[in-house]
């Protein structure tokens, strides 16, 4: 199937056995910025080499700044091929995101060296080897993935990596074990938004949620358009109203064996396409682009792929309202009032600020599930782009203590939030002389009205946060484990949040 896995398989491995004795194609090491003296294991392994690591150095005026890179061949008879030099930038400055960014080099580096075998020495992180090592895994297998689906014939028939070996961590299978369930997220949620609108539908959504529950044991219930009718979804089914195809909306429930500890749920927004509706993209507006506006969708199905597999002892809901905002005769009128599942009406002054109006039913329908916390991700505004870019997400929240674990669930996952102002007085934009709000507000700020309309939709949960996603779902050139294309953003972090919090 379209979403299923093309990539080859790869297998990392932590083992005991000495730097000095590993054997195979690629075998990287590690130095720090202004530290390229050798010692200890090094240095060793520099006299084994016959000093072409001290050599290697000096030529190539090594000075381990963080992400550079050299090689050189040892001589022939080595038991190593090539070995591998990589920067580690400043001491101070090193944590675990830096061996997930310097094991994405080295992986890069030794697939155009065509090594089948790689070895890894990198330094612990944080005294924690653990985190360490599934760092280092995710680094590679994220920094590897490449995506064939779309092409007649694979690019390049490149040798591939097969086996990586982390030297020096100790036995880390259960690390390497969560590095693989948390990847295979994140490779889902980028098959997901890369894959165009012809090719993901709200139906594949809905048969991915279905794999996800059949593979990995979770429940899943799919809201038909007639559901969401009787469930009095009118903002949902106002975006919907156009398409040609069925809107669904799904809701995939984690349950651990015992009783939960806690019970979260997490919200994608998603749009498989989003033309604008009759308030049409214009030109320049990025239109080819908006396959991506499943991405809050895709990191929630890929978050239940790799909690499905981590089997945390907590409850987890993922929810979508999955559909496309098209044009038709059917379609919405810009102006039209519509009537959300909790029975506030909203007129819709832009029919291209779709993503709120799907968010609407799906939060008033999560928060009846008396769940502790709600976060949702949405490709929601381009206003977030323009105030942060593209790499860093927006956190809107009115709980600090939510706050806190989101970021430090970001910033464990090395995905990039800050926080924004969820300024109430800014509601005023959205005042409607017709209905209880528009769906739209002024330019300046759009991306904090958008969070201040959604927050209309909760009542009785008592955290929680919206993330806008618009920028990082998506990358256009290479940048740390993210290839130029869907990056999978939102996976790692939303996986750590559940993981993580008490
Ligand atoms: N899906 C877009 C937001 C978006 C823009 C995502 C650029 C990724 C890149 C969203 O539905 C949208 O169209 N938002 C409008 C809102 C406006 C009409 C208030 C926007 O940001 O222009
Ligand atoms: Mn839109
Ligand atoms: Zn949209």
């Amino acid at each position: 199937m379209l979403v299923e896995k093309q990539y080859k398989e790869m297998e990392v491995r932590a083992t005991d056995a000495p730097l000095l004795d590993w054997a195979g194609d690629g075998l990287a090491i590690a130095l720090f910025e202004d530290a390229t003296e050798l010692t200890g294991e090094l240095a060793a392994l520099d006299q084994k080499f016959a000093g072409i690591l001290k050599e290697l150095i000096a030529e190539e005026e090594f000075k381990g700044k963080l992400g550079s890179t050299t090689f050189t061949r040892v001589g022939t008879g080595s038991a190593v091929r090539k070995v591998i030099l990589v920067g580690l930038g400043k001491t101070d400055a090193f944590k675990p995101e830096t061996l997930r960014r310097t094991a994405a080099s080295v992986a890069r580096l030794a697939k155009k060296q065509k090594c089948k075998t790689l070895g890894i020495s990198l330094p612990v992180a944080n005294n924690d080897p653990a985190t360490s090592a599934q760092a280092i895994a995710e680094g590679v297998q994220l920094a590897l993935y490449q995506d064939n689906r779309f092409k007649s014939e694979p690019e390049e028939k490149v040798i591939q990596i097969e086996t990586v070996d982390l030297l020096g961590l100790g036995d880390q299978a259960a690390a390497i074990a969560r590095a693989n369930s948390i990847c295979s997220g994140v490779i889902l949620a980028r098959q997901l938004v890369a894959a165009p609108a012809n090719a993901v539908t709200p139906i594949t959504m809905a048969e991915t949620a279905q794999a996800i529950a059949t593979d990995h044991g979770l429940h899943l219930s799919i809201l038909e358009q007639a559901d969401c009718e009787k469930l009095g979804m009118g903002a949902f089914l106002g975006v919907a109203q156009a398409s040609e195809i069925p809107p669904k909306f799904i809701h995939l429930t984690y349950k651990p064996a015992g009783t939960p500890r806690r019970k979260l749920a997490i919200i994608g927004k998603g749009l498989t396409f989003d033309s604008g509706g009759l308030n049409i993209k214009g030109a320049g507006s990025g239109i080819e682009t908006m396959k991506t506006d499943m991405g809050g969708a895709a990191a929630t199905l890929g978050a239940a792929k790799a909690i499905g597999q981590l089997k945390p002892d907590v409850e987890v809901h993922f929810i979508s309202a999955v559909t496309e905002n098209m044009i038709s005769g059917r379609a919405m009128h810009p102006g039209d009032v519509l009537t959300a599942s909790n029975g506030k009406t909203i007129e819709v002054n832009n029919t291209d600020a779709e993503g709120r109006l799907t968010l609407a039913d799906a939060l008033v329908y999560t928060d009846k599930l008396g769940v502790e916390a709600i976060v949702d991700l949405a490709t929601l505004t381009g206003a977030c782009v323009i105030a942060l870019g593209d790499d860093i997400a927006g956190l809107f929240t009115q709980n600090d203590e939510l706050a806190k674990q989101l970021e430090t669930a970001a910033e464990t996952a090395g995905e990039k939030v800050w926080r924004m102002p969820m300024e109430e007085k800014y509601f005023e934009g959205l005042k409607s002389s017709i209905a209880d709000m528009k769906n739209t507000g002024p330019r300046p700020g759009g991306s904090i009205t958008a969070s201040l309309f959604l927050k209309q939709f909760v009542k009785d949960t008592p955290a929680w946060a919206h993330i806008d996603v618009a920028g990082p779902v998506w990358a256009d050139k290479e940048n740390g484990v993210n290839n130029s294309g869907a990056t999978g953003y939102g996976v790692r972090t939303l996986v750590n949040w559940v993981l993580n919090n008490p």
